[in-house]
């Protein structure tokens, strides 16, 4: 039987308390209305008197994103007991500052597309998407600092000197094949992880949760994150480009030693890794092709095992909720992980 969609903005369904699990549209539909004051608001705050900078942030703010961060601190925040405009601001500054990090991302991983469409600096240059990216920086610390709290630039500070120390290390660790699983996960963290705990982290501070809460539920964005880059890093290999609005293989391609391949040299013999040292000094498909390197994945089952590890952080994030009250937003959090192991976009 097709059970009815919950109520945006918590209505009546709000006290359903028995847990189940929640589809990706049940999940969106509780923060849809939110999510449009978001772009709203990301909208109104990428306008400058100086036109490039007006132009550029209009092109980000319309480029069509899932919007998992913003979503998730909503979430987050209705979970914790909090409704509020503080919550739809806070949401448009992580995507704010999400898509300045892709902004910058972009010029160092010169790429050309981004989420479908021609990125930044292939339209504007580097010169003015770096520009631009500094401005949207700033531009979301203005809207948090509206908060006046401390707690909130504190968060978003150490969060996003994380993530341009995530891009610091990996520029530097670029190309080396002996990279580990445990530098992996300390790098995901930094990019990505990090990023999702504090969205989560952020629904708690507004709501006025204790450290503890906080903490356990910071946590659970961590799992969470560190699952979605796995998968992330998988769909590379396996997705298509119509699917992700960017080329696959292109980790590989730009040096990036990712989980699906630390598993393969981990497993495969010395000729087979020396294919790989191939495309990752070559920096392209060349003389070995993708689906050479993707055929040694599906001999070593590597794909398999990336996944399987996807799985075990989002189990992880599941069981931090252990211990909160049940509701629909309980069951959204609880769902979401299933949500992001199944994404093919
Ligand atoms: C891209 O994140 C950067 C990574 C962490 C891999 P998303 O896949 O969430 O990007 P958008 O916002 O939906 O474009
Ligand atoms: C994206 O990193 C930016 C951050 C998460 C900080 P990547 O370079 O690994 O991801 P894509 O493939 O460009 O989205
Ligand atoms: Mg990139
Ligand atoms: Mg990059």
């Amino acid at each position: 039987m097709k059970e009815p969609l919950p109520g945006a903005l918590g209505g009546e369904n709000e006290t359903v308390a028995s847990s189940r699990t929640l589809t990706g549209k049940e999940i969106l539909e509780l923060v849809r209305a939110d999510l449009r004051k978001v772009e709203e608001v990301f909208s109104q705050q990428s306008v400058s008197n100086v036109r490039p900078i007006t132009e550029i942030g209009q092109y980000l703010a319309v480029s069509g994103g899932k919007r998992l961060r913003p979503a998730l601190v909503l979430l987050a925040s209705k979970f914790c007991g909090f409704e509020g405009p503080s919550a739809v601001r806070l949401a448009a500054v992580v995507e704010m500052i999400h898509t300045a990090t892709l902004v910058h991302d972009d010029v160092i991983d010169e790429a050309e597309l981004r989420r479908g469409r021609p990125s930044t600096n292939s339209r504007w240059g580097n010169h003015r998407s770096v520009l631009a990216g500094d401005w949207l920086y700033m531009q979301a610390f203005n809207l948090a600092l509206a908060e006046r709290n401390f707690r909130i630039l504190d968060l978003l500070i150490a969060l996003t000197q994380s993530m341009v120390e995530g891009e610091m290390i990996q520029l530097t660790e670029l190309g080396k094949i002996d990279m580990t699983e445990d530098d992996y996960l300390e790098l995901s963290y930094r990019k990505t992880a990090c990023l999702f705990s504090v969205c989560v982290r952020l629904g708690a501070v507004l709501a006025g949760k204790s450290e503890e809460d906080e903490t356990k539920l910071g946590s659970y964005g961590a799992n969470l994150g560190l699952a979605f880059q796995i998968v992330d890093d998988v769909l590379d290999f396996t997705s298509t480009e119509e699917k992700l609005g960017k080329p696959t293989g292109s980790d590989l391609r730009e040096g990036k030693v990712t989980l699906p391949l630390i598993y393969l040299l981990s497993k495969c013999r010395r000729e087979e890794a020396e294919k790989v040292a191939r495309v990752l000094e070559e920096r392209s498909f060349r003389s070995v092709r993708l689906y050479e390197v993707l055929e040694l994945m599906e001999t070593y089952r590597s794909l398999e095992a990336a996944r399987e590890k996807a799985r075990q952080f989002a189990e992880l994030a599941r069981s931090c909720l252990a211990g909160f009250p049940d509701s629909i937003y309980k069951d959204a959090l609880r769902s979401l992980p299933d949500f992001i192991l199944e994404r093919e976009s």
